[in-house]
């Protein structure tokens, strides 16, 4: 049975970071009924093309879906349970903020079925935390911290890093510090500048690429020392605990994506279809999906798995990339090629965009 994922997104927040250029609305009077019905109807609808597949994810992502009430949360899951045949060991993740701010959320949303929690902590020190437009200070970043690790045996944090000013010896500090928490999966992401932020408005710069690169490097080895390899780009966890919904984007396979700016892929009667809010849905041609799992799948440390691309794609990897290119970038040490995978070197990994605009 193929597998497939389910995204819910959550837009709203109760603020807006200044960094941030996710889809988002700042609200307090959130219809949650309301929206949750129309939730159900959407699942409803993808139902009808998906029945043949078996769900091995759920994903709350955001926003901040730790807004979500827990009966909601709960209604979406047994729902779920009721319409798909469901993997007896599937993922179900949401992301938190860590000032929820509601007694016994982490506990609520176990009840409710959530097996894996992520939690947006960005920094590790409260200098940056202000800067980063966070509500939370380090100290209830902590709390949160030690809450989830109480509640869920599968975990995460997220962090920003690549601040401007930032440091090499005081990004060096917060990773000690992160790799003590005993967490499952650690993710990082660089600060990006995006156009229409509160901070591109305000002229702030990113980090400058070279010292931006050497704490790629440096937060590489250091995580890997420490248990937890790099197995994409931004995420860092041992085997086990990789996260399965993510692996599912990367890997090419099917996912639902409902609400606001949530996207989807379906593969039905041999024809690709991405799918976006309110289910609209645009067939695909082999190539643009070729070139989307050479975008994905790069990411990967592992990289492209050449059987997998072209069983989801209909394309043999070969007869798609552009083979001088290839060769060029193997020669040159980004890429190295197998008869079964394409993977980027480390070096390959500080300039993957261009990489993958060259073979492609
Ligand atoms: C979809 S956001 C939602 C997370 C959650 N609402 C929170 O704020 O904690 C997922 C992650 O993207 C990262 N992120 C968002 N904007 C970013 C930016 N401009 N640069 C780097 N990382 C960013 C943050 O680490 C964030 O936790
Ligand atoms: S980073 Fe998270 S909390 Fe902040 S605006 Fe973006 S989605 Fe909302």
């Amino acid at each position: 049975m193929q597998k497939l994922g389910i995204y819910i997104h959550w837009p709203y927040c109760l603020s807006k970071c200044p960094y941030c250029d996710f889809y988002k609305e700042v609200r307090k009077d959130v219809p949650q009924e309301q929206i949750i019905a129309e939730y159900l109807e959407d699942l409803d609808f993808y139902h009808n093309f998906t029945t043949d597949k078996n769900i091995i994810s759920v994903f709350f992502g955001g926003g901040t879906p730790s807004l979500i009430q827990p009966q909601y949360i709960d209604k979406i899951i047994n729902h779920i349970h009721k319409k798909w045949p469901c993997a007896k060991n599937m993922e179900i993740s949401l992301e938190a903020n860590p000032n929820s701010n509601r007694k016994n959320l982490f506990s609520d949303l176990k009840a409710a079925g959530i097996n894996r929690l992520s939690l947006g902590v960005q920094a590790l020190n409260d200098k940056d935390l202000k800067f980063l437009g966070r509500t939370h200070n380090l100290q209830t970043a902590l709390k949160s911290i030690d809450e989830v690790i109480k509640t869920f045996d599968n975990h995460s944090i997220d962090l920003i890093y690549a601040r401007p000013h930032q440091t090499l010896p005081e990004w060096k500090k917060e990773l000690s510090a992160a790799v003590n928490l005993g967490l499952k999966q650690i993710s990082l992401y660089q600060l990006t500048i995006e156009e229409g932020t509160v901070f591109a408005k305000k002229g702030i710069l990113p980090l400058e690429e070279e010292a931006a690169a050497e704490m790629y490097s440096f937060t590489e080895d250091f995580l890997r020392q420490n248990g937890y390899p790099k197995y994409e780009v931004s995420n860092f966890a041992p085997p086990q605990y990789q996260s399965r919904h993510n692996l599912l984007y990367w890997q090419g396979d099917d996912y639902i994506g409902i609400g606001k700016s949530a996207h989807g892929r379906i593969t039905h009667n041999g024809k690709i279809y991405a799918t976006t809010h309110r289910r609209q849905t645009e067939e695909l041609t082999p190539e643009e999906r070729a070139e989307e799992l050479i975008i994905m799948g790069l990411r990967l440390t592992e990289g492209i798995n050449k059987k997998h691309f072209a069983e989801k794609c209909g394309i043999a990897f070969n007869d798609f990339v552009n083979k001088n290119k290839l060769q060029e970038l193997k020669e040159t040490g980004f890429l190295v090629e197998t008869p079964s995978s394409l993977k980027a070197t480390p070096l390959g990994f500080l300039v993957l965009n261009k990489l993958i605009e060259e073979i492609c």
